[in-house]
């Protein structure tokens, strides 16, 4: 099949290669010439494990083609899936700017029959947006061709987007139109060879869907890290905790874990504009309100043991930082808990010595103008000329380090864990001060 997929950025490109892997002939979209030039000139602008051979192959076989030119977009494909960004505006709602330029690009081009698909995540009553974009587009020009608005929101995970593209949980695909339906279905098909992952709903309920898979999660996590507060405080030990609730079926162990707090692009953005969306509907949702109350602090608790630890007098020292990513196994920063945690030492007088696997690049261009952090290139050159260590991302090269070198490169043999990576009674008989979150010491 032909697919055009409009916005190349995490979850486009992914799309869009995943798409040409199967077989079908995909066009990416987007108006950032630099990154489609990174494309073209066979360059990954993002990290994501397993993405750049299916790129360069299917680039090869003639599949896959990245460009900015609209008209040829709109021309390329039935299916026109849009896959650009939704940011936070500042009252917390989506930013529907990009989903509508989109639409208008597409009702401003169009000849024939479309299938314009919302693969962003969006408020619901977006289709409806979407649909009289397209209208006034096509009254402007005087003429109109058929096309339908499907929602089929995106859930794929940065760090394992291609494997959960390959292999989804579930498809979910909010239309009434059978046409429509029957396209995406044939799109997806190879996708779900041993059942059918499919789930066919209402355009209203699919954009809800995904809002509320995200805020489900993050209330997860909230829930622990407020839980994992409290058990610091009264001697408990979270990590017990959770796998005493974890073997319940009804709970698991998936999203059960305590840390720095929740960032990246989605879980933040996706939980105020929900709330944002309720609120206009005259049903605000207080449980929401709480879950991000909680996230917030929780991003501030590993500064606040670190200020604790040498008695607010940060001026002059000297932080290791691992991990800046939001996760581990993505470049991405945004939202992320190392800026948080950045902003309090920096704020007290500290400086910072950072390392991330991958978001190195991103965080140079991120502290170009910080003469208090300065980003390395590897885990033990961070360490050069510290006080002490804090760890941010779970990424598998911080899991088993060497905690003698450690102990001897740091001033004070402290680290301060925002994952939880480490056994505390372990650590305590190498001679090194640990501090989780929610553990006993
Ligand atoms: N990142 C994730 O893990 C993830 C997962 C599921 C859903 N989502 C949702 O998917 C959407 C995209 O997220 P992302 O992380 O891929 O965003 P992104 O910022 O990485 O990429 C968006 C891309 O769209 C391009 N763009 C903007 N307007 C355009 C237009 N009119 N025409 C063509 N291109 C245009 C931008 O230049 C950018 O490259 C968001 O709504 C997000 O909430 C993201």
């Amino acid at each position: 099949m032909n697919v055009t997929v409009i916005g190349t950025g995490y979850v486009g490109l992914v799309t869009g290669a995943c798409l040409a892997d199967a077989g079908n002939t995909v066009f990416c979209l987007d108006l950032d010439e630099a990154k489609i030039k990174t494309l073209n000139e066979g360059r990954i602008p993002i990290f994501e494990p397993g993405l750049e051979p299916i790129v360069k192959r299917n680039r090869e076989a003639g599949r896959l083609r990245f460009s900015t030119d609209v008209p040829a977009s709109v021309a390329h494909a039935e299916l026109q899936l849009i896959a650009v960004g939704t940011p936070p505006t500042e009252d917390g709602s989506a930013d529907m700017q990009h989903v509508v330029a989109a639409a208008r690009a597409v009702g401003r081009h169009m000849e024939g029959y479309k299938v314009v698909v919302t693969k962003s995540t969006v408020p619901v009553g977006t289709a409806d947006k979407v649909k009289q974009a397209i209208i006034e587009e096509q009254k402007k020009r005087h003429r109109g061709s058929d096309f339908t608005v499907v929602s089929n929101p995106e859930f794929l995970k940065e760090g394992a987007a291609v494997e959960d593209f390959m292999r989804p949980d579930r498809i979910i695909i909010g239309s009434e139109d059978s046409r429509a339906i029957a396209l995406l279905r044939q799109l997806y098909a190879p996708f779900q060879r041993n059942r059918e992952r499919i789930i066919v709903m209402g355009v209203r309920s699919a954009e809800l869907t995904k809002y509320a898979a995200n805020s489900m999660l993050a209330a997860r996590i909230s829930f622990m890290n407020e839980l994992a507060n409290l058990a610091e405080s009264i001697g408990a030990d979270i990590e017990e905790v959770r796998r005493g609730i974890g073997s319940d079926p009804r709970i698991g162990y998936q999203f059960l874990y305590a840390g720095a707090g929740f960032g990246g692009s989605c879980f933040p953005k996706d939980v105020k504009a929900l709330q944002r969306s309720a609120a206009e509907a005259g049903k605000p949702l207080r449980l929401m309100a709480a879950v991000e109350e909680v996230n917030e602090a929780q991003k501030h608790v590993l500064g606040h043991k670190i200020r604790e630890r040498f008695a607010d007098q940060l001026r002059g020292k000297c932080i290791a930082l691992w991990g800046l990513a939001f996760k581990a196994n993505t470049d991405d920063m945004r939202e992320a808990p190392s800026l948080a945690l950045i902003d309090d030492l920096t704020a007290a007088g500290a400086t910072v010595r950072a390392y991330d696997p991958a978001a190195g690049r991103e965080a140079k261009r991120w502290f170009e103008k910080s003469s208090q952090v300065e980003v390395v290139e590897s885990a033990m050159e961070a360490l050069e000329g510290a006080d002490a260590l804090a760890i941010l991302t779970e990424w598998q090269e911080f899991r088993s380090p060497d905690f003698a070198a450690i102990k001897e490169i740091l001033k004070t043999p402290a680290i301060f864990d925002g994952r939880n990576l480490y056994d505390p009674a372990a650590l305590r008989a190498q001679g090194l001060e640990y501090y989780p979150i929610g553990r006993k010491q």
